[in-house]
């Protein structure tokens, strides 16, 4: 089994091994004091794999109250967060007691958030069934629902008791949510290169546990240095800031993982531009991306996606904070005028 320790705030391991969800109530049992579990799942995770997961646990010596959400980014609002809580307190769960959430990022923030508030916090362990949540969501801390004015604009850092990834579990996934998680693991290969970058060389014959260890391990790196975010670890939003804004204008029809895909190549042109690093370097990321079968071009010219740039969360006043890469294995944040911005804009996305 490949264990990353966190050490944060609250100390934990992230546990990734095929086959783990048939463990994971052994490997729970040590860490909790109480024997009331809460399985917080969806419909499509729940049809594949939540009887497996009910049944470690049970084995282990658990009681397993199970909440079976819709699947999809709705059941991260305000209505589901309460019907969370509500089940929590209806099953007696107490401050021994412990969340088990078993989903992507959808159910992880959820529950995550849903852990952090019922009696002031309550120990919540994270089962990833996505990529992106096994090697970004399920780690770090970060738990929000969505408000109806924007995405995660409620939340609380609460770190989890441990976290246990089954790779085997993103069998199921429809390809283009794998492609979506394969946009944040490219991300990661640029923010800490080797070896991670040749490990990725070969979409056929990727090894994806260790893959997952490695990603893991950069955001362990991140996550120690700056638990709450007001730094380094905003290095995480390498292609978000221009994909959110791709995301923006296509009106959520381009995905998460496909705005980051693009604005990740857009760092990077920005960044040969201003000097800061190979000039090649742009089109290695869009050659490593394009083997995943993500796209690299916008579909939207750069006057159009300013406006969406601008009302992202990571302007600050005049300015917005941009990740730049220098090469594989070395980003920087840089803080732009936001009046540079549509000249700045016509350098990153130059055909569109
Ligand atoms: P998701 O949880 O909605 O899962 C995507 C789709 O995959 C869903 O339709 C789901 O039913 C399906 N699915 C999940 N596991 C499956 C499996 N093993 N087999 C078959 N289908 C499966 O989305 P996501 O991409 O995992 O997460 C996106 C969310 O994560 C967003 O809300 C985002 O804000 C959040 N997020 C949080 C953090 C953080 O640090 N907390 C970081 C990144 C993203
Ligand atoms: N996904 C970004 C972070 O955890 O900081």
């Amino acid at each position: 089994m490949n264990v990353i320790q966190v050490k944060a705030s609250k100390p934990y391991d992230v546990c990734i091994e095929n086959g783990l969800l048939d463990r994971v109530g052994e490997l729970s049992a040590p860490l909790l004091p109480g024997r009331t579990a809460a399985l917080i799942t969806e419909e499509t995770v729940n049809s594949l794999y939540g009887d497996r997961a009910v049944g470690a646990l049970e084995r282990a010596g658990f009681t397993v109250h199970r909440l079976v959400l819709p699947a999809g980014e709705e059941t991260k609002c305000l209505t589901r967060f309460g019907e969370v809580l509500e089940f929590l307190a209806s099953r007696r769960l107490t401050r021994t007691d412990a969340v088990f959430a078993l989903g992507g990022g959808v159910i992880g923030d959820l529950a995550g958030f849903a852990a952090a508030v019922y009696l002031r916090g309550v120990r919540y362990v994270q089962i990833p069934t996505t990529l992106l949540a096994a090697v970004d969501s399920s780690v770090g801390g970060k738990t929000a629902i969505d408000l109806s004015v924007g995405k995660n604009l409620a939340g609380a850092f609460h770190q989890p008791a441990a976290v246990f990834c089954d790779p085997t579990l993103l069998s199921t996934l429809p390809p283009e949510t794998f492609s979506d998680g394969c946009a944040e693991v490219i991300k990661y290969a640029v923010l800490a290169g080797e070896p991670l970058y040749s490990l990725l060389q070969t979409p056929a014959s990727a090894d994806w546990e260790t893959i997952i260890t490695e990603c893991v391990s950069v955001k362990r790196n991140l996550v120690e240095a700056d638990e709450f975010d007001t730094g380094e670890r905003m290095l995480l939003n390498l292609g978000h800031t221009f994909g959110h804004a791709i995301e923006q204008a296509s009106a959520l029809s381009v995905t998460h993982g496909k705005g980051v895909a693009i604005g990740t190549v857009a760092a990077a042109r920005l960044s040969a531009h201003l000097g800061l690093c190979d000039p090649q370097l742009p089109e290695q990321i869009a050659g490593l991306l394009a083997r995943y079968g993500l796209p690299v071009e916008s579909p939207y010219p750069a006057a159009e996606l300013e406006g969406h740039m601008l009302s992202d969360k990571k302007r600050a006043g005049k300015t917005i904070r941009l990740v730049l890469p220098e090469g594989f294995g070395r980003c920087i944040l840089r803080e732009t005028p936001i009046d540079e911005l549509p000249a700045l804009l016509r350098e990153a996305f130059p055909g569109a």
